[in-house]
């Protein structure tokens, strides 16, 4: 038996009057792909009248929006399953149903398989069929154990619910837009084109429409997602196939848009137009996350990355041209399967010669079904431990090195949420650092002019520059 909470409200699709409202509490886990899922999947539902809950003893649908990019994020979702189903039990003795759901790139890469594993889910599914979750689940009302992982031949975005008003308010004045997913590079370690499938770019009119609608709400700064983000594609007002570039120019001509990004790029479709972009947008922040996994040549041909280290650094070199005041970003897998001593210092340099604002490491992890994983030489996990601490060291004292030379910089900062004091706010530097200053509330979504004064671990401090006042009429 369904407990019906005790609120009640209209249905917005259905118009029935005093139709229950249920809660759902959606947890994401890994990329920001997938936060903009979620977010998206939470709109879908609140058609049917479900409202979003952070309580997760609330809820009526308890939903988990997977990453399977590692074997220790997809884990993590089986021992959370584990967690969800004693609830369950527990709200079915209080007569309580809560339902548990299953997406993202665990839904689809083990569809069937987490029935299996894990009884306790009512609902798997795939990041290609999300516009169906809304039927998905009042099916796994009904009883019904679903999976919907078949990539579906209508386009999502065509059905799914872009954000309202209201709600793209309250998740702040930063937002981020879905422009391109899937993968077509089939790197050898990597689960993405299995998961999501082929590169597919959303068309040019879809994107701006939701860019309007975002600025509309209030958001200031757009993050433009795919998993190959660079690789968008699409034509444009003029008839002509546009590239990112040119996305980009369009979309900095919208009124009220002060802050553009993009994110992740693969190398090899970095073009000029691209590079162009970063030289003459202001609107276009100067940070690039540009991930190179390796330094060794041998290693980038075994992951199947199409381009050379020496190709790498030409590369960030012309970027940085273009853009010299570029803080660059960078992914780094060690101890792929071959991957020797000096392999790994080959890396190091690497790392040496562009020296990185930001990066994320991690230990390869063997993924079924990726070419990598049928390798001989797997490297020894305490090796991989080992090599992991020593690029950590490294690209921390580069990540310092570069918050410490921000400081007594005049910067912009896009103040953006309450800090952990009062009279506090948290922004953003245009090379996406958190920016403690001391602002009013009301200045949240201002862009404002500040000095650095100190660089801590994780984010830097700064003081608001006054603004010169206006000369007086009468003076
Ligand atoms: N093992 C370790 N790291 C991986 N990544 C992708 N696949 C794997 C894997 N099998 C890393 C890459 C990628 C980032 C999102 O995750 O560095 O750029
Ligand atoms: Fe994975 Fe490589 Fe595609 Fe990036 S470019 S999503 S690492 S296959």
């Amino acid at each position: 038996m369904t407990q019906e909470t005790a609120l009640l409200s209209t249905s917005p699709v259905t118009g029935e009057m005093n139709a229950p409202v249920r809660k759902v509490f959606v947890k994401t886990y890994g990329c920001q792909m997938n936060v903009y899922d979620s977010d998206r999947m939470s709109d879908a539902l609140s058609r049917d009248g479900y409202v979003a809950t952070d309580v997760l003893e609330e809820a009526d649908f308890v939903l988990l929006n997977t990453c399977h990019i590692r074997e220790k994020a997809a884990e993590k979702v089986y021992s959370e399953l584990g967690r969800l189903r004693e609830l369950k039990k527990e709200k079915a003795r209080e007569g309580r149903e809560m339902l548990i759901g299953v997406a993202g790139c665990v839904a689809q890469a083990e569809g069937n398989e987490i029935l299996r594993r894990a009884p306790a889910v009512d609902l798997v599914i795939g990041p290609q069929t999300y516009h169906r979750l809304p039927e998905a689940l009042k099916r796994a009302r009904t009883g019904e154990r679903v999976v919907e992982t078949e990539y579906a031949i209508e386009d999502k975005f065509d059905y799914l619910p872009a954000p309202d008003k209201a709600k793209t308010r309250s998740r702040g004045v930063t937002a981020f837009l879905t422009v391109q997913e899937g993968c077509d590079k089939f790197c050898t370690f990597c689960v993405v084109p299995y998961t999501r499938g082929a590169e597919v770019s959303r068309p040019v009119a879809q994107i701006i429409a939701e860019a309007e609608k975002l600025v509309e709400a209030g958001v200031r700064e757009i993050t433009l997602l795919g998993q190959n983000v660079n690789a968008w594609h699409g034509v444009g007002a003029d008839e002509r196939e546009w590239g990112l570039g040119d996305l980009l120019r369009r979309l900095g001509e919208v009124e009220g848009l002060a802050r553009l990004r993009y994110t992740t790029s693969h190398p090899r479709d970095m073009d000029d137009s691209l590079i162009e972009a970063h030289r003459s947008m202001a609107k276009l922040m100067p940070y690039l996350h540009l991930p190179v996994q390796s330094g060794s040549d041998r290693i980038l041909k075994a992951m199947n990355r199409r381009h050379t280290a020496a190709e790498y650094l030409a590369l960030v070199e012309r970027i940085r041209t273009a853009q010299p005041d570029l803080a660059l970003s960078g992914d780094f897998i060690v101890g792929f399967p071959g991957e020797t001593e000096a392999d790994f210092e080959d890396t190091l340099r690497l790392v040496e010669a562009v020296n990185y604002a930001q990066a994320f490491s991690f230990k390869y992890s063997t993924r079924p079904g990726t070419p990598g994983a049928e390798l001989k030489d797997q490297v020894p996990e305490d090796v991989k431990a080992k090599r992991l601490e020593r690029l950590q060291a490294l690209l921390t004292k580069q990540q310092r090195g570069f918050a410490e030379a921000c400081v007594g910089r005049e910067i912009d900062v896009l103040l953006e949420k309450p800090g952990r004091l009062p009279g506090q706010l948290v922004g953003r530097s245009p090379w996406l650092q958190p920016v403690n200053v001391d602002a009013k509330a009301s200045q949240i979504g201002d862009i404002i002019k500040v000095r650095i004064t100190k660089a801590g671990p994780n984010s830097l401090f700064a003081e608001m520059i006054e603004e010169p006042r206006a000369r007086s009429l009468t003076a």
